[in-house]
């Protein structure tokens, strides 16, 4: 280590906040936070010098010995992988197909006031048979064997054929997870789903009937609850995903209270689309979420784009990672941009392998996105949801209408306290 010489990028941007210093490689992804004097002196690294000779040179101009100190800090700084002549920097994200959404029906039993399927029982979108999903997943396993599929909606229990489906996905050894109301699951099917699937969504949006009968209709919370409580009495742990608007926002902290750490959490601002663009009383505005979520001590911006060291996030994954299949076989980038506009093919026509080669969204990158393109964090951030940049601001070109005032400033807060 005291041979190495440490040096850092000139285009390091250097961050304050109380008495500590965020300093960030746009270039390499890289971050890290440290004390103002450790800021000045590695600001100043240019590759010229060793580790031996900087401490050297620190010990005599503090006129006392701080080898030991440096020693752990550079240790530190090189684990971290913040110098640009580290052999360790990696990589960009995959671009393997990951996760595609199946969604099975457009039909739904319940019909919640925003949902950007605009699903329900009359929904009359043709369905494709339980033949044609098996096939997809054989061609999808052919494609990428390590992928997932995703079974959702509409809800996704109303299709006739569910449980052979899911069977035939876990034979193929593809992953599987269902989003899902919850209501329709028979209680003593628990086991099944838990031997049959990685991670169960389960929504909801409050523990309070009232609140919950708002977004999600009457009676849905004791039906939701009841299957959650199952899975949880078979040992699985489900995941509650609850959609936060200005009806739940100050009560975000009970599901922890509740549950504790027998099930997941995942929080999502409402989407602007489906049913909720009729009347859009209820969404909450980028600064709004980030009071709801930080006063009830929820984690922002580190679900599953979750931003990692010396790692380029270079796109949301839509079109690249993700697909998104249509009941009727029409296939999109992602579950939320169902739109004919930006329509990458037919099942019915082609394969998947084919439709998702010929993908143009695998090209792009937070390069090609207005606004993102000179930040200086936007290989940690990827520029998230294109889905709310085509709904808010008419293109998935434009930057997240949650940016500044969540999306970036919870990027800097983890920063400065990772
Ligand atoms: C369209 S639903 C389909 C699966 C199932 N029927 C359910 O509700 O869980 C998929 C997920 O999207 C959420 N969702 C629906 N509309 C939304 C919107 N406008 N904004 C954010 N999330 C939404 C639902 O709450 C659910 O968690
Ligand atoms: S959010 Fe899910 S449960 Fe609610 S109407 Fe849409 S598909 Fe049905
Ligand atoms: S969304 Fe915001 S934080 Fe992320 S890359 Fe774009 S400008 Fe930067």
């Amino acid at each position: 280590m005291l041979e190495r010489k440490p040096l850092v990028s000139d285009k390091i941007i250097r961050k304050e906040r109380d008495a500590k210093v965020l300093l960030i490689d746009p270039e390499r992804s890289s971050w890290v936070v440290v004390s103002k004097s450790m800021a000045d002196l590695l600001c100043k690294l240019d590759g010229s010098k060793t580790v031996e000779e900087i401490i050297r040179d620190t010990n005599d101009r503090v006129q006392k010995d701080v080898s030991q100190q440096l020693i752990s800090g550079f240790e530190k700084l090189f684990r971290l992988g913040v110098f640009k002549n580290d052999d360790d920097y990696s990589n960009y994200q995959s671009q393997t197909l990951d996760q595609v959404y199946f969604n099975l029906t457009k039909k739904c039993n319940l019909q919640c006031i925003y949902c950007y399927a605009s699903a329900g029982m009359n929904n009359a979108l043709k369905e494709m048979p339980l033949d044609f999903w098996n096939n997809v997943v054989m061609q999808l396993k052919q494609l990428n064997p390590r992928s997932s599929i995703c079974l959702t909606g509409g809800e996704a229990l109303l299709f006739d054929g569910f449980w052979r489906l899911a069977e035939k996905i876990r034979e193929n050894g593809l992953g599987l997870s269902l989003i899902t109301n919850g209501t329709l699951a028979k209680p003593d099917d628990a086991p099944r789903f838990k031997s049959l699937f990685h991670n169960i969504k389960i929504s909801l949006d409050s523990l309070d009937e009232n609140i919950n009968a708002v977004t999600r209709g009457t009676g849905v919370l004791r039906k939701a609850m009841r299957f959650i409580d199952r899975l949880i009495a078979e040992d699985f742990k489900p995941t509650i995903m609850v959609v936060v608007t200005k009806e739940n926002a100050h009560r975000l902290s009970e599901f922890k209270a509740v549950f504790e750490d027998r099930v997941n959490m995942i929080y999502q601002p409402m989407y602007v689309m489906g049913r909720a663009s009729d009347d859009d009383i209820l969404g909450l505005t980028a600064a709004q979420y980030y009071s709801a979520l930080d006063s009830a001590k929820i984690d922002k911006m580190k679900e599953e784009n979750t931003i990692v060291r010396n790692r380029r996030l270079v796109w949301c994954g839509m079109g690249r990672n993700v697909l998104s299949i249509e009941a009727d076989g029409r296939i999109y980038p992602c579950h939320l941009l169902h739109n004919e506009e930006l329509k990458l093919g037919d099942l019915n026509q082609d394969d998947i392998s084919a439709i998702w080669s010929r993908s143009s969204f695998r090209k792009n990158s937070v390069d090609d996105i207005e606004e993102c393109c000179t930040c200086e964090i936007r290989y940690l951030c990827g520029a998230p949801c294109r889905a709310r940049a085509y709904f808010v601001k008419g293109s998935i070109f434009r930057k997240d209408p949650l940016c500044p005032d969540f999306i970036r400033r919870s990027h800097i807060d983890n920063m400065f306290t990772s």
